[in-house]
C-alpha cells in the first residue's frame, strides 16, 4: 500500500472572490473539481490510500467525496483551526496506516504537474531520504524561493526570493510536491501552526538530514492566481498538461444542459460550464465559465474566469479577469487588467468602459 496527503485546506486569498463560495482545490478546472486531477494522477502512480488534508470549507470537500467513487481510499482529516503546512501534514499523518519507514506523498492542492510520482517515490527510497523534493525549472526565477542541489542531488540551501541577479543561483525552485519518511513526519511538532517551508525543511538541513532534490522538466503549473489557474484550465483542455480526468482534449470543453447560440465561438481552450448560456456572436476565448452562467450576445471573454450563475449583458468585453459567483454586469460593460468583480455584485449597464477605446 501507498498512501499520500493532499494539502487542500488553505483559504485561497489570492484567487478570491472564486474561493469564498468554494476552496480553491474544489473550483472546476476542465471540468472536474481540481482535487480531482490531482486525486486521479496519484492513483495512476500507485497511490492506494490519499488523505485530505482540510480546514477552510472542509464542508465541500466532505460532500463531494461522499457521492464520488474516483477509484481510490479517500480519507478526510480537518484541522479545527489551520495548523498551516506542516501542521496540516503532522495532523493528517495521524490518519495514516503505514510504518514509520514507509515513504508518503505530500502534495500541494494547487500544483498542475506532470511529475513522474512512482520515479520520485523510487529516487527516495534508493537514496535512503529522510525527505526528497520535487524541483521545477523556472525561467525568472525572482518570484520564488531557490533550492540548490549538489551533483548527487542533495539539497545545499533553502533560498529566500532572490534580490539581485548575484543572488539567483539557480533556476530550481520548490514545485510543491514531496516524499517524507513517515518517521520524520511524526517528528514535527503536533497542534500548533507550523510552515514545511519556513520551519521544516531549513531544521532538517542544519541537523544534516537527508534533504534531496530531483528536478523534474514535465508540466509544472501553480494554480493560486486568477491567470495561472485560467491557464492551468486551458492546458488541461488542449491536451497540454496531463490528467487522466481529461479523456478527449480538443478546442473546448462544454459541459451538459449548455445553450449556446450556433454564431457563438467558444475557442482557445475555453470551458463552458453544465446550464450555462451563450448568446449570438459572443466569443469565449480560453476562459473558465462556471456552471449555470448567463452570457449575452455580441460579448467577448478572453483569459477570463465567470462564476458560477454570473450574469453578462449583451456586448460586454471582460479580458483577463474574474467575475464572481452570481454577479450582474450590465450591458456594455469593459473590464480588463486584472479587474475582479465581488460575488453577488451588480454592475448597471456601461459604468466600467476603457477611455482609450471607441
Ligand atoms: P493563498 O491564500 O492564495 O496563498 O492560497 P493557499 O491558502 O492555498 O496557500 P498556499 O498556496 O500557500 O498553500 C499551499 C497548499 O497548502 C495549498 O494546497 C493549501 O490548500 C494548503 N494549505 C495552506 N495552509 C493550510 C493549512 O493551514 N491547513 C491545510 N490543511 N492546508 C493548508
Amino acid at each position: 500500500m501507498r498512501e499520500a496527503i493532499l494539502l487542500v485546506g488553505g483559504q485561497g486569498t489570492r484567487l478570491r472572490p472564486l474561493t469564498i463560495n468554494t476552496p480553491k482545490p474544489m473550483l472546476p478546472v476542465a471540468g472536474v473539481p481540481f482535487t480531482v486531477h490531482q486525486i486521479m494522477r496519484a492513483r495512476d502512480a500507485g497511490i492506494t490510500r490519499i488523505v485530505l488534508a482540510t480546514s477552510y470549507r472542509a464542508d465541500v470537500f466532505a460532500s463531494f467525496i461522499a457521492d464520488s467513487d474516483l477509484g481510490i481510499e479517500v480519507v478526510i482529516a480537518t484541522e479545527e483551526v489551520p495548523l498551516g503546512t506542516g501542521g496540516a501534514i503532522r495532523f493528517a499523518s495521524g490518519f495514516l496506516t503505514g510504518g514509520s519507514e514507509d515513504p508518503v506523498v505530500i502534495f500541494n492542492g494547487d500544483v498542475l504537474t506532470g511529475v513522474d510520482i512512482d520515479a520520485l517515490i523510487t529516487s527516495h527510497e534508493s537514496t535512503s531520504a529522510d525527505v526528497t523534493l520535487y524541483l521545477t525549472r523556472v525561467a525568472d526565477p525572482r518570484a520564488y524561493g531557490l533550492v540548490p542541489t549538489s551533483s548527487e542531488g542533495r539539497v545545499l540551501q533553502f533560498l529566500e526570493k532572490p534580490q539581485t541577479p548575484e543572488e539567483i543561483v539557480t533556476d530550481q525552485i520548490n514545485a510543491g510536491c514531496y516524499v517524507f519518511t513517515r518517521s520524520v513526519i511524526d517528528s514535527i511538532p503536533e497542534g500548533k501552526p507550523v510552515s514545511v517551508e519556513r520551519e521544516i525543511f531549513p531544521v532538517l538541513l542544519a541537523a544534516d538530514r537527508a534533504v534531496m532534490g530531483v528536478v523534474d522538466s514535465g508540466y509544472w503549473l501553480d494554480l493560486g492566481q486568477p491567470m495561472d489557474f485560467v491557464a492551468g484550465s486551458v492546458d488541461l483542455v488542449l491536451g497540454n498538461a496531463p490528467s487522466p480526468a481529461v479523456t478527449s482534449p480538443g478546442e473546448s470543453l462544454i459541459l451538459t444542459g449548455t445553450t449556446i447560440e450556433a454564431s457563438a465561438n467558444i475557442c482557445g481552450g475555453t470551458t463552458i460550464g453544465k446550464g450555462t448560456k451563450v448568446g449570438s456572436n459572443s466569443e469565449v476565448r480560453a476562459s473558465v465559465v462556471f456552471d449555470s452562467a448567463s452570457i449575452g450576445s455580441n460579448v467577448s471573454i478572453t483569459n477570463s474566469i465567470i462564476g458560477q450563475g454570473a450574469v453578462i449583458g449583451d456586448s460586454c468585453v471582460i479580458a483577463d479577469s474574474v467575475v464572481g459567483d452570481f454577479a450582474h454586469i450590465g450591458a456594455g460593460n469593459e473590464l480588463r487588467n486584472g479587474a475582479r468583480v465581488w460575488v453577488n455584485a451588480e454592475l448597471d449597464e456601461l459604468v466600467v468602459r476603457f477611455s482609450s477605446d471607441k
